[in-house]
C-alpha cells in the first residue's frame, strides 16, 4: 500500500466530460465538467456520435484546467483513472484513449474504473463520509440498484430494476408529458409545486417480496391517465407530483426492506437521480425514524462527475492496482465481477 497519492481522473462515458484531480492526504483539489446537455437537447436525448466527437473538442482543455485549478504539474502526478465502462463506448474510447497516453507519456500507471464504483463511492469525497459495511442505493439514468458494500470491491447486488432505470423512468415520464430534455430535472422541479394525492399512481413492487424494482408499468400508468386530461400548469405539476411520489414511495421501501435483510446500519444514496431533493428529504426521515446514518455526495456528486473517479481510482492504484498498457473501454461491465484491489497480481 502506498502512503499517499495524487491522481488525475477523466470521466467521459455518457454525455458529460469532466476531469478531476484528488489527492490522498489533501483530498480534492480541482473537478471541471462540462455538459453536452444543450447539444442534446434538441435531439430530444443523446446522440451518441454526436457525444463522441464532442468529447474529442473538450477533453484536453478541460484536462489543463483542472491541473491548473489544482496547481499541479504533470510531474507532480503519481497515476491516471478513468472511466472503463459501462457507457457509450464511442464516449468511452475518447476519454481512455487520452487518460491511457497521458499515462504513458509521463511515466504513471493507469486503471480503468467502473462508473458504478465511482459513483457508490462518492459519498466519500464528503465530510462525515460512510463507513464500510453500508447499503447503497444507486439511481441513475442507466442503473437502479441496492448493493451491500462489505468494502472496496466487495459489492453484492441485493436488488436491480427489472426493466427501466429509476432516471430513465424519470426522463420517458417527463417526455410523454411534453417537458424538454433532460426531463428528469424538469419533471422533479415541477413536482414540487404539484398537489400530493391528487393523482395516486401504482407503487411498483411493493407488494411483492424481493429488493427488485420495476418503473416501465408506473410510467404506462403515467401515460394512460394523461390521455384523458387536458394539461393546465397545475395539473401538471400535479401528475408529476403523483409520479414523483410513487417513485419515492418505492425507493423508500426497498431501501427499508434491505437495510432489515442486511443489519446494515449506513444508507448511502448515489447517481444522478440522488440529487433529487424530495427523495434525499425522504430518506433523511428514514435514517433519522431508524436510528440509520444516511450518506449523499453533494448534488453535482451525484450527477456524472470526474471526483468520483478520481476518489475509486486513487483507492485501487494506492494499493498497488493497475492496468496494462492496453486501452479499456467496456459498453458493459457487471459491478459485481469487480473484485478487492488486493487481489490484483501484476504478473498474470
Ligand atoms: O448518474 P447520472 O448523471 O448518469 C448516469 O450514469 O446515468 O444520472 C442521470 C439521471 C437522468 O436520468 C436524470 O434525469 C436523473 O439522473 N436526474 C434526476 C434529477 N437529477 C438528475 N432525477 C430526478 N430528480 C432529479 N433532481
Ligand atoms: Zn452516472
Amino acid at each position: 500500500m502506498r502512503e499517499r497519492m495524487r491522481v488525475l481522473a477523466i470521466e467521459t462515458s455518457c454525455d458529460e466530460t469532466a476531469a478531476a484531480v484528488y489527492d490522498s492526504d489533501q483530498g480534492l483539489l480541482a473537478h471541471q465538467l462540462y455538459s453536452q446537455v444543450a447539444m442534446h437537447a434538441q435531439y430530444g436525448g443523446v446522440v451518441p456520435e454526436l457525444a463522441s466527437r464532442d468529447h474529442v473538442r473538450k477533453i484536453i482543455p478541460l484536462l489543463d484546467a483542472a491541473l491548473k485549478q489544482a496547481d499541479t504539474s504533470r510531474q507532480e502526478l503519481d497515476g491516471v483513472a478513468y472511466t472503463a465502462g459501462p457507457g457509450l463506448i464511442g464516449a468511452l474510447l475518447v476519454g481512455a484513449a487520452v487518460a491511457r497516453s497521458f499515462a504513458l507519456a509521463n511515466g504513471i500507471p493507469a486503471l480503468g474504473v467502473h462508473h458504478l464504483e465511482g459513483h457508490l463511492l462518492a459519498p466519500m469525497l464528503e465530510a462525515n463520509p460512510p463507513e464500510y459495511p453500508f447499503v447503497a442505493l444507486l439511481v441513475s439514468g442507466g442503473h437502479t440498484l441496492l448493493a451491500e458494500v462489505a468494502g472496496l470491491g466487495e459489492y453484492r447486488i441485493l436488488g436491480s430494476t427489472m426493466d427501466d432505470a429509476a432516471g430513465e423512468a424519470f426522463d420517458k415520464t417527463a417526455k410523454a408529458m411534453g417537458l424538454p430534455y433532460p426531463g428528469g430535472p424538469a419533471l422533479a422541479q415541477l413536482a414540487e409545486r404539484g398537489t400530493p394525492g391528487r393523482f395516486t399512481f401504482p407503487r411498483p413492487m411493493l407488494d411483492r417480496p424481493g429488493l427488485d424494482f420495476s418503473f416501465s408499468g408506473l410510467k404506462t400508468a403515467v401515460v394512460v391517465t394523461l390521455r384523458d386530461l387536458t394539461l393546465d400548469d397545475q395539473t401538471r405539476a400535479d401528475v408529476a407530483r403523483g409520479f414523483q411520489d410513487a417513485v419515492i414511495a418505492t425507493l423508500a421501501a426497498k431501501c427499508a426492506r434491505a437495510l432489515d435483510q442486511t443489519g446494515v446500519r449506513t444508507l448511502v444514496v448515489a447517481g444522478g437521480v440522488g440529487a433529487n431533493r424530495a427523495l434525499r428529504a425522504r430518506l433523511l426521515e428514514l435514517g433519522e425514524q431508524r436510528g440509520v446514518k444516511v450518506c449523499y455526495p453533494r448534488p453535482e456528486f451525484c450527477t456524472d462527475n470526474a471526483a468520483m473517479i478520481a476518489y475509486a481510482g486513487c483507492q485501487r492504484l494506492l494499493r498497488g492496482q493497475h492496468d496494462d498498457l492496453s486501452i479499456r473501454a467496456m459498453a458493459r461491465w457487471p459491478i459485481d465481477t469487480l473484485t478487492r484491489p488486493e487481489t490484483f497480481n501484476p504478473i498474470s
